[in-house]
């Protein structure tokens, strides 16, 4: 037994299917939210059903449980791989799973009971606040000594961007769950807007963008055989990441009375965040550039390349609607969830999944069950978060300018009722290819065709 958790790629593994399990329920979750919206009579009087409880059980699940437990599982394969040697402890690597999905599952466990937080995306409880710091603490650890122990002397890009998410997030989190204070987890007055939106921003910028950007610079190169087209270029976007998305937060509350030079700092650097999101996408379209037909035939780069574009999306809407003008008809609305979709699930969920169907057969020594699977989950997937993008799009336009025109709130929901229906359809789409990636997941690690592996790590059919 205690073999099993020595075993080589056995961490990345469990967090690979875990974070396939809570893609499951996140998206569950996220279906009984729209449901509520749609007919908010529907779960009426269900304390665990209200939406106040679900919604952050949706979030917390889809946005840690699924896209950055898949994303560390990935990590914790190429990160030793990159430098040419094992994962310094396969037992450190089970601990901070465990102490990470221990999070993840208090989610819907204490929300649905009202125990929590209620600070959007800072919900969890104090004790598992600890936990998430050990786990990061724990893959920290892990991941200096892999360096430390390594063959290979270049530090590869995503070797920087998978420890700069643990390094970043570790001392983000406490201070956006102002973990100090343990009974409230927040600050007194308007001053925990700023700590909690400080947190909010970075936890997709610091966590998220780094770990997904790292994974696609793995698995692109790979798919194409092709070398990184700028080694320079890499560090270029590593850098100036961090230098501007640390203090952008203020973006999300321009609506509040947040000192005025918050305000401007956000606004400034929100648009200058086009610097790292250009040269990390010119960095990886250049280096498969004349290999797009190769790479979309490939269902895991296909998944890659496509998160790509959907970064790409997020990153023009992103500066476009921290403008506090624009604000004026997009915040506070649907428009916002839009934006928050395409961000969370497609760019780094997307790439999340595509890393996972290319480490797969690498962690596990087995092809992928089927790729008609992955292939068809990309198309439900897809179909599903175009349909959201639009829908909630228009929904958010919709309330925004009547509400700029004086119309109260109630009064604009007979307008938005049939988006709110067709989101809730839509999502049918998300969850079965959720269930299918599930499947696919379990049944290579458990029928998969076994592969051989040759000297330089590729892999071919036994
Ligand atoms: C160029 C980069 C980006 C900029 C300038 C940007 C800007 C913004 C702004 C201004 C908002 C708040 C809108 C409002 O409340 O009115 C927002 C919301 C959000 N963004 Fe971005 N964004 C960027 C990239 C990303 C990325 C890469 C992700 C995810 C990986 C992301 C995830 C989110 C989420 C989840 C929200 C919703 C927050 C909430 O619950 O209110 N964004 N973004
Ligand atoms: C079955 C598919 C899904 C459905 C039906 C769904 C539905 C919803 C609903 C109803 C909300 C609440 C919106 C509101 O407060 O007005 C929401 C929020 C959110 N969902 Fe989903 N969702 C789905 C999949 C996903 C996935 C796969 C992810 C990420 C990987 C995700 C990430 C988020 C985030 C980050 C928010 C917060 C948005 C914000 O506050 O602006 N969802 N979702």
């Amino acid at each position: 037994m205690w073999n099993r958790f020595k075993e080589t790629n056995s961490a990345s593994r469990a967090f690979l299917v875990a974070g396939m399990i809570w893609f499951v329920l996140g998206t569950l979750y996220g279906l009984v939210c729209a449901i509520h919206l749609m007919a908010p009579e529907f779960f009426n009087n269900i304390g665990p059903m209200v939406f106040g409880r679900t919604r952050p059980s949706h979030v917390n699940t889809s946005l840690l449980g699924f896209v950055a437990t898949t994303l560390i599982g990935c990590a914790l394969y190429y990160v030793p791989a990159l430098l040419r040697t094992r994962l310094w402890s396969e037992p450190l690597g089970w601990c901070s799973w465990l102490f990470w999905n221990v999070t993840i599952l208090s989610g819907p466990l204490t929300f649905s009971f009202g125990i929590s937080q209620g600070r959007e995306y800072a919900e969890y409880i104090w004790i598992f606040d600890v936990s998430v710091m050990l786990a990061l603490l724990t893959l920290i650890v892990n991941m200096v000594m892999t360096v430390a122990q390594r063959v290979e002397n270049t530090l590869y890009v995503s070797v920087w961007y998978a420890m700069g998410a643990a390094v970043w997030t570790s001392l983000v989190y406490p201070i956006g769950n102002v973990m100090w204070h343990p009974s409230t987890g927040a600050m007194p007055g308007l001053i925990d807007s700023i700590f909690l939106w400080f947190y909010g921003h970075n936890v997709v910028g610091l966590l998220l963008t780094p770990l997904a950007i790292g994974a696609a610079y793995f698995v692109l190169p790979r798919v194409t055989k092709t070398p990184l087209y700028s080694h320079t270029l890499s560090l270029v976007g590593f850098w100036t990441l961090v230098a501007l998305y640390t203090h952008i937060g203020g973006h999300h509350i321009l609506q509040a009375p947040i000192p005025n030079w918050l305000k401007m700092i956000s606004v400034v650097d929100s648009m200058a965040m086009v610097i790292p999101v250009a040269t990390v996408l010119v960095n990886l379209w250049m280096t498969v550039r004349g290999r797009s037909v190769a790479l979309w035939a490939n269902p895991a780069g296909r998944f890659v390349l496509a998160g790509t574009i959907w970064y790409l999306i997020t990153c023009v809407q992103g500066p476009f609607q921290s403008l506090p003008v624009v604000q004026r008809i997009t915040h506070f609305n649907n428009w916002t969830v839009g934006h928050a979709h395409i961000a969370v699930f497609g760019f780094s969920g997307f790439i999340a999944l595509g890393a996972l169907w290319h480490i797969l057969p690498l962690v596990s020594g087995r092809r992928v069950y089927s790729d008609r699977l992955v292939n068809l989950q990309f198309g439900l997937v897809s179909f599903g978060l175009i349909g959201f993008f639009f829908v909630l799009t228009i929904a958010g336009l919709i309330q925004g300018s009547a509400w700029l025109n004086g119309e109260t709130v109630y009064k604009v929901l007979p307008q938005i009722a049939v988006y709110m229906a067709v989101r809730a359809t839509l999502g049918l789409f998300i969850i079965t290819g959720a269930l299918i990636g599930l499947y696919n997941v379990v049944l290579t690690l458990w029928r998969g065709e076994p592969i051989v592996r040759v000297a330089d790590g590729e892999v071919r059919n036994s």
